[in-house]
């Protein structure tokens, strides 16, 4: 699968770099071409020798190679890889890639790269869990850069706990993905919705949900991954977008998200809506704030909002393909199939508010997806960011090639 690919290998100052030697090897095996850039601590936990040795390739440390002063191009290291893996990523140089900064060739060669980055973290649990390593690794995923999540247990320190590198068979299994997923959904548009949305009944007060936009945000995420240009249409959430595929639009009400899902699902080849949608909202919106015991308070007339899925549902060609969700509470896969059916859709996502994890505010989520053609795929709890990766991947199947 890595036949020809040209693999980046970045090895920082920490315990974990002997497993690096390992890493090389299997790249190696694989097919890939690897170059391993070190940063000069790593030298005291590995020796260039082996790493070059492995790789069949010179190592670089410095700016410039010894006493010919020959430069090490940070720029074209960077633009020489079709992926970069940092590993192990040490504490020290996640900051360093948090704050982009290029004191050592390493770091340069990270600011000069334009391929996919991924990188494995590897220190004590303290170190690992403390609040400023937590930022720096929100930050570096917000600029696109993939974590490899640390394993639990034994340290060298020691101690027990989360922050142990994950192992190079891990490592690789995420590279191999990157590649995989890379190109799964590339040229495809897909319009993805998310969060609440509000509806007024004064400029103070709104009829809302729970939704926190996580779901959504994560599909996002991973359809971007698959490399779709994704349109997230999001209702009031704090969340950020990380993925440079993703382009946002921000809405407050059901109107609001209607027009722009709209404009947007023509030129799309899928759409799926993850949004929880008011489906009622005030009749009259008071131009003032409605003050205590002003006259017919204890009534506030309600109307339909659009129904968007189902809008978009009636515009589908035969080429789109559109998918919802469904949040139920009781006569789960009844009411599913009615959705499905009615808004002319090719696959739903059902989630119950019966299952424990599953539904608003949750980082979890229990869902099953049901098709058009009569099936209904169970899957278990799981994080929403592996939910999301399960509803891309069935977006993936379902997905001409040519389209
Ligand atoms: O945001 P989180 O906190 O992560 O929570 C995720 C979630 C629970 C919101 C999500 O998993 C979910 O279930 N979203 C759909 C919620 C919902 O409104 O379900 P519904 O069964 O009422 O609606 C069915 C479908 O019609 C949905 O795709 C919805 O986006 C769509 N709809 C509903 C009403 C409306 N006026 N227009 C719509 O397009």
């Amino acid at each position: 699968m890595l036949k020809g690919k040209r693999i980046l290998l970045g090895v920082t100052g920490g315990i974990a770099a002997y497993k690096s030697a390992f890493l090389v090897r299997l790249l190696i095996k694989a097919g890939a071409e690897v170059k391993v850039v070190m940063t000069p601590a790593a030298h005291q936990f590995i020796t260039p020798l082996t790493l070059a040795t492995l790789s069949k390739n010179p190592v670089a440390t410095q700016f410039t190679n010894g006493e010919n002063g020959e430069w090490n191009n940070h720029i074209d290291l960077g633009l020489w890889g079709d992926l970069m893996v940092i590993a192990p990523a040490s504490a020290n140089t996640l900051s360093k890639l948090a704050e982009g900064r290029s004191d050592n060739l390493l770091v340069a060669v990270f600011l000069s790269a334009r391929c996919p980055v991924l990188v494995a973290p590897a220190m004590d649990l303290d170190m690992y869990s403390n609040k400023a390593t937590q930022i720096n690794l929100v930050r570096i995923q917000q600029n696109g850069v993939k974590i490899i999540p640390p394993g639990t247990g034994e340290l060298a320190s020691g101690l027990s706990g989360e922050g142990r590198m994950a192992e190079p068979e891990e490592i690789l299994k995420f590279i191999e993905a990157t590649f995989t997923n890379a190109s799964r959904l590339s040229s495809k548009k897909i319009l993805v919705t998310a969060g609440p949305t509000y509806e007024a009944i004064d400029p103070v007060r709104f009829i809302g949900n729970h939704s926190s936009g996580k779901m959504g945000f994560e599909l996002a995420e991973a359809l971007a991954e698959r490399g779709a240009d994704v349109v997230l249409v999001s209702g009031p959430v704090s969340l950020q977008t990380k993925n440079p595929r993703i382009e946002r639009k921000d809405v407050v009400s059901a109107q609001e998200m209607f027009e722009c899902c709209m404009e947007i699902f023509p030129t799309c080849h899928a759409a799926i809506l993850s949004a929880a949608v008011a489906d009622f909202r005030p009749k009259n919106v008071a131009d003032s704030k409605i003050k205590k015991g002003a006259s017919g308070i204890n009534e506030i007339s309600l109307e339909e909002t659009p129904d968007i899925l189902a809008s978009l549902g009636k515009l589908k060609s035969k080429k789109q393909i559109l998918a919802g969700f469904a949040l139920e509470t009781n006569n789960e896969i009844a009411n599913a199939k009615t959705k499905l059916e009615s808004k002319n859709l090719d696959f739903i996502v059902l989630n119950s508010l019966k299952d424990f994890g599953a539904g608003f505010g949750t980082d979890t989520n229990k869902i099953s997806i049901l098709t058009n053609e009569g099936k209904t795929i169970n899957f278990e709890l799981k994080s929403k960011s592996a939910v999301a990766n399960d509803i891309a991947d069935h977006l993936v199947t379902i997905s001409p090639n040519e389209a």
